[in-house]
């Protein structure tokens, strides 16, 4: 039986949210290069200044488990990255930016466990729903999400993500 339990982030578990965005995207072959070419625009230093620095761009739910029943020697084997994001019509809401439960602990409930103290967090802070996006290639996390009754913006609302990359904004802010 594995024994768990959630924790907010501190500033020594950065290295380990570098090393398991890492492991998550390395376990598709094509998004592992694409990814590991993204993830040279980020290092420890970058994820300390942003998740702990005077402004905090993100929050972090670590989840830590270990097999014995002492709880000794606790390793952190999934986390729940999030941020809070405003609508003019429905107010505060609650960004879920990054969800992952590293494979061998899955299927264990650390995964509802994460989502549960979301849900908590979400509504101590007057949030009026939970937001985050999921690659339509995804389908067993879409499956999750769906049974536990999360709504397709895209397909009922016909909502698209959009972006304008750095080349655009320089092109923008420039005036051209
Ligand atoms: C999505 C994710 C965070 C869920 O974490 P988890 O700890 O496995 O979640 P839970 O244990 O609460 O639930 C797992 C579900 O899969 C089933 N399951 C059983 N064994 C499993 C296994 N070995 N691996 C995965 N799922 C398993 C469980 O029965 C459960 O079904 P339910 O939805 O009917 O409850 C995890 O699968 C993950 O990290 N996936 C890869 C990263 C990812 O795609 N993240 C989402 C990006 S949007």
């Amino acid at each position: 039986h594995i024994f768990h339990s959630i924790r907010c982030t501190r500033p020594q578990d950065a290295p380990i949210l570098l090393l398991s965005t890492t492991t998550y995207y390395e376990s598709s072959f094509i998004l592992g290069l694409y990814f590991s070419a993204l993830f040279n625009y980020l290092n420890i230093s970058d994820l300390l200044r942003d998740g702990f620095g005077s402004r905090p761009f993100f929050q972090c739910l670590i989840a830590e488990a270990n097999k014995d029943d002492a709880m000794q020697d606790t390793d952190i084997v999934g986390f729940a990255m999030y941020y809070y994001t405003y609508d003019p019509w429905i107010g505060k809401l609650l960004y879920l930016e990054d969800f992952y439960v590293m494979d061998e602990y899955r299927g264990w409930g650390i995964g509802t466990e994460l989502l549960k103290r979301l849900s908590q967090i979400a509504i101590e802070t007057n949030c009026s729903c939970m937001h985050f996006l999921v690659v339509v290639w995804n389908k067993p996390s879409i499956e999750y999400y769906m049974r536990r009754g999360a709504s397709d913006l895209s397909t009922e609302e016909g909502w698209h993500l959009f972006r304008f990359d750095k080349e655009n904004l320089v092109r923008m802010a420039s005036g051209d």
